[in-house]
């Protein structure tokens, strides 16, 4: 298994935009200065519903600047096609005989390849189908052996920091580390002074919150070193650069197409095929079982084995179709593409008074993707959030993201309060829609917001800040909306 080390050296590594898909913070390379990014980013990456316009409050439209492809992405009008193609023959799998259950099967099973491809995949590697990242780690969680220690940062999406509970013979939170060193040193105790059994280390590639990328391969070579296995959350990694789990070193890996572009219900979790096969079905009922007699019940192997109940055709297949086409996109200049919008995103909103962007580590210690978390003092992000839709026609996130211990941590250490006394922050993401004009328009609006608040007043509307006299209509697409 190579090691970072050999993934630096790699032949294709040499060019100044090849060094952006490398998942080693420790080797931050300076970023590019960038042209203005307009859209599409790339041939056949082409957004469904992109250049569409949203109603101001008071009147007027405006382009909508999506900058929350962190919580979901649009669709690729590509794969958004082949769905529609798809459900022109759309029918039962597996076991109907008739031609367009012969296609639908093709499709469902033949999905399986591009999405192992795309995370590189090894050849015997599973890929199971789930709804989400949610739902691959549930799955993981139920399949882990009889003693397993499992151990994970504080940091993580809780969709990877809590499934574990319920399963594993112990788990080892560790604190949020301080820099992408003091993660591995963290990791490798926690594996050496385990108690005997099967290990788990848990991580995401990039974080959900600062976007910081996380030092894979070391841990994974940290993991294998200590006879412990290494679950990679590629639910935000993914979207934004290439990766291969071979070449980490990593035994499994959770996605969730709606952050790929694939926003139909499906998941996958790939990986090494013998602890799924050793678990009993993480569903039971129809296409998991081989044989169901009074006495016994036997079942089908993986993946089947773990996908019991109809499957979600649409789904896999538009994953599938999203994975094909953005693994054959440049990715290198794509991530180019991302760094300098992303340094713009975080320089100007950094330049803000009052503004605090957050990060866990330096920034000379790991890179990061297209994600922004920012508080506003003495503004409730909330608000702001509302805001920034209704005076700007711009979608940002605010919360916690799911990670309250890292946004508990983060804003702690900052020194910020919000007015609320929520403990939220904003969250500003990067895709493929995104264009320099939609980031040159938040940094603008935050601007404006922190030096003299929201121009519009602000009332509670089911349970979330809305402007007080607020005109704006949602439309009618589907055909039971009144
Ligand atoms: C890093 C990370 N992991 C896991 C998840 C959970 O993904 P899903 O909601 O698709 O299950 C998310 C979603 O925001 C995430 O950002």
């Amino acid at each position: 298994m190579p090691t970072e080390t050999a993934l630096l050296d790699r032949p294709d590594a040499t060019s100044a935009l090849r060094t952006h898909r490398l998942i080693d913070p420790l080797a931050v390379v300076p970023i590019a200065r960038l042209p203005r990014v307009g859209h599409p980013h790339a041939p056949g990456l082409e957004i469904a519903g992109a250049g569409a316009t949203v109603p101001l409050t008071g009147g007027g439209r405006i382009e909508y600047a999506n900058l929350d492809h962190g919580a979901s992405a649009p669709a690729l009008r590509e794969v958004s096609d082949t769905v529609e193609r798809l459900l022109q023959t759309y029918a039962s799998v597996h076991r109907g005989a008739g031609w367009h259950s012969q296609i639908s099967t093709s499709l469902y099973e033949g999905a399986r390849g591009p999405i192992r491809s795309f995370v590189g995949g090894r050849a015997d590697d599973a890929v199971v189908f789930t709804q989400h990242t949610t739902d691959a780690f549930g799955l993981l969680a139920h399949c882990l052996p009889a003693r397993t220690t499992v151990v994970v940062f504080e940091t993580e999406h809780h969709a990877a920091l809590l499934p574990w509970e319920r399963s594993a013979a112990r788990v080892l939170r560790l604190p949020a580390p301080a820099s992408p060193a003091a993660a591995i040193a963290a990791a490798d105790e926690a594996l050496r002074t385990r108690p005997a059994g099967p290990a788990l280390l848990v991580v995401t590639g990039a974080s959900n919150v600062t976007g910081e990328l996380w030092p894979v391969a070391r841990l994974a070579a940290v993991a294998r070193a200590r006879g412990a296995r290494i679950a990679l959350d590629a639910a935000q990694l993914a979207p934004h650069r290439a990766f291969s789990i071979d070449e980490l070193g990593v035994d499994y890996v959770a996605i969730s197409g709606h952050k790929l572009y694939a926003p139909f219900g499906a998941g996958a979790l790939i990986g090494r095929t013998d602890w799924l096969q050793a678990a009993p079905p993480y569903r039971l009922g129809g296409g998991a079982t081989a044989t169901v007699t009074d006495d016994e019940v036997t079942f089908k192997p993986v993946p089947e084995r773990h996908e019991a109940g109809s499957p979600n055709v649409p789904g896999a297949v538009a994953l599938a179709t999203a994975c094909h086409l953005i693994a054959g996109a440049d990715r290198d200049r794509l991530a180019c593409l991302e760094a300098g919008l992303t340094e713009a995103l975080q320089q100007g909103l950094a330049d803000i008074p009052g503004v605090t962007v957050h990060r866990l580590f330096a920034a000379a210690d790991a890179q990061t993707i297209g994600v922004v978390t920012f508080t506003i003092a003495g503004q409730s992000s909330a608000e702001v959030a509302a805001a920034l839709s209704a005076e700007h026609g711009i979608g940002v996130r605010d919360g916690a993201f799911c990670a309250q211990p890292l946004v508990r941590r983060l804003l702690g250490a900052a020194g910020c309060s919000s007015p609320d006394g929520s403990g939220h922050a904003l969250r500003a993401s990067i895709g493929l829609g995104t264009t320099t004009e939609h980031v040159n328009r938040l940094v603008a609006a935050v601007s404006d917001i922190a030096s003299r608040g929201p121009r519009l007043r602000y009332t509670t509307a089911s349970g979330r800040p809305a402007p007080v006299a607020d005109d704006r209509e949602l439309p009618r697409i589907a055909a039971w909306q009144s």
